[in-house]
């Protein structure tokens, strides 16, 4: 196996951006051509990056590039993906993997079969607040995690995203869209979840767009855009995660979990950064000592302040586990899984039973600070 897997981009959209601009922080990967449905959008980011850019069918059939990245909309994740694996390719995909559980296990059969790996965002949980929350709670300091609490919850998508129809059809709303980010790192904090139930709603059939270019535009809402759900992981912890885009305003916290000695306060799961609290029996509620790791460490400007970003982390992950033949952290067993668990929310609110997962995976390996510093150019 070489040193630098060659990399093509499949889908120019929005967050192509950010894999164009930070794939470089990292070692194994090159991103070599870039390609989209809509020829214009390929161009623009080929001739920003320095890129080839060629039609879709020119990318599947490149003899330079091992992986190919689908950065597509999530009702064309299965359809790509399949088309990436059938050319020989190995694939990362953005979240969520499919949006049917049937789509990800065909995938996942395919990928066994052809001897290909499909990895999948999100790559968040390799954060630097989230790797610091993974030791604390591995060396037992919270005790044994027994519940907690998930809350991502906002007004929607139609006020910052140029294009933004897709949130609201199939494959979109706020638990496939958001609940990668919370069920990745849950996973890799708690390991899989054994079965699920749920209450989702919807405010309003249609929306109204308020970003650019498209203001003004009424787009229609066909998937639930508000879900109260509750986990119960095999470990046995039960867990509250409530995701909406129904929200004005709230105050609740991203994430927290309970456990036998005291409790955490994990920060955002859709981002690297952030502070880790913590408490004993004693209620005392401090941030962790920071710890250095190369995936907190601030690298972009943001409105909100200087922010970590180091998304492509989870694509050279997967390019260092294939160098190095071993287990890839954004592996499709965990996004399938992570699948698994949002359509069995999503069917629990449609049915109203409780509903049991039917796939598994194990926890990822730790992302400690060496481990980090490996993976960067
Ligand atoms: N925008 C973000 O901040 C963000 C963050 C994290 C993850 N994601 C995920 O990344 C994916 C893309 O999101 P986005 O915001 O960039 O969307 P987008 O609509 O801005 O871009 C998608 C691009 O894919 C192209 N495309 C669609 N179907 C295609 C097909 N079959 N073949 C080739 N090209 C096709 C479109 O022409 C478009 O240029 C989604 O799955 C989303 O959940 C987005």
């Amino acid at each position: 196996m070489t040193k630098e897997l060659g990399v093509g981009i499949l889908g120019c959209g929005n967050i192509s951006t950010t894999y164009f601009s930070l794939s470089p922080l990292f070692k194994g990967i090159k991103v070599l051509a870039c390609a989209d449905l809509n020829p214009e959008a390929a161009k623009a980011k080929a001739a920003e990056y320095g890129v080839k850019a060629q039609t879709v069918d020119e990318l599947l059939a490149n003899d330079e590039l091992d992986v190919i990245v689908n950065l597509t909309i999530p009702d064309a994740h299965f359809a790509v993906s399949k088309a990436i694996v059938l050319a020989g390719k190995h694939v990362y995909s953005e979240k969520p993997l499919t949006v049917t559980l049937d789509q990800g296990k065909e995938l996942q059969a395919l990928g066994r079969e052809k001897n290909l790996a499909i990895g999948c965002a999100p790559d968040t949980f390799l954060g630097g607040a989230h790797q610091l929350a993974r030791a604390y709670i591995d060396e037992g300091r919270i005790g044994r995690i027994t519940s907690g609490t998930c809350h991502v919850m906002s007004p929607g998508m139609e006020m910052w995203h140029p294009n933004p129809g897709f949130f609201f059809l199939n494959g979109g709303g706020p638990i496939l869209d958001l609940g990668p980010y919370y069920i990745a790192n849950l996973i890799n904090f708690l390991g899989p979840v054994k079965r699920v139930a749920a209450l989702t709603s919807m405010a309003n059939p249609t929306r109204t767009i308020t970003s650019e270019p498209l203001k003004g535009q009424v787009i229609p809402v066909e998937t639930p855009t508000n879900i109260h759900a509750l986990l119960e992981f095999a470990e046995g912890a039960t867990i509250t995660l409530s995701a909406s885009w129904d929200v004005w305003s709230h105050r609740h916290a991203n994430m927290e979990l309970y456990g036998t000695e005291g409790s955490i306060y994990v920060p955002d799961p859709n981002f690297f950064g952030g502070v880790v609290e913590a408490s004993g029996r004693d209620k005392d509620i401090q941030p962790l000592k920071d710890w250095d790791h190369p995936f907190g460490k601030a690298n972009q400007e943001h409105p909100n302040g200087p922010r970590a970003n180091y998304r492509t982390a989870g694509l050279a992950d997967m390019a260092m586990a294939l160098i190095e033949g071993r287990d890839i952290r954004c592996s499709i067993d965990r996004a399938l899984h992570g699948v698994d668990v949002m359509t069995s929310i999503l069917k629990s609110g449609a049915e109203g039973n409780f509903v049991k997962t039917t796939t598994t995976c194990f926890k990822p390996a730790a992302l400690g600070i060496d481990e980090a510093l490996a993976l960067l150019a």
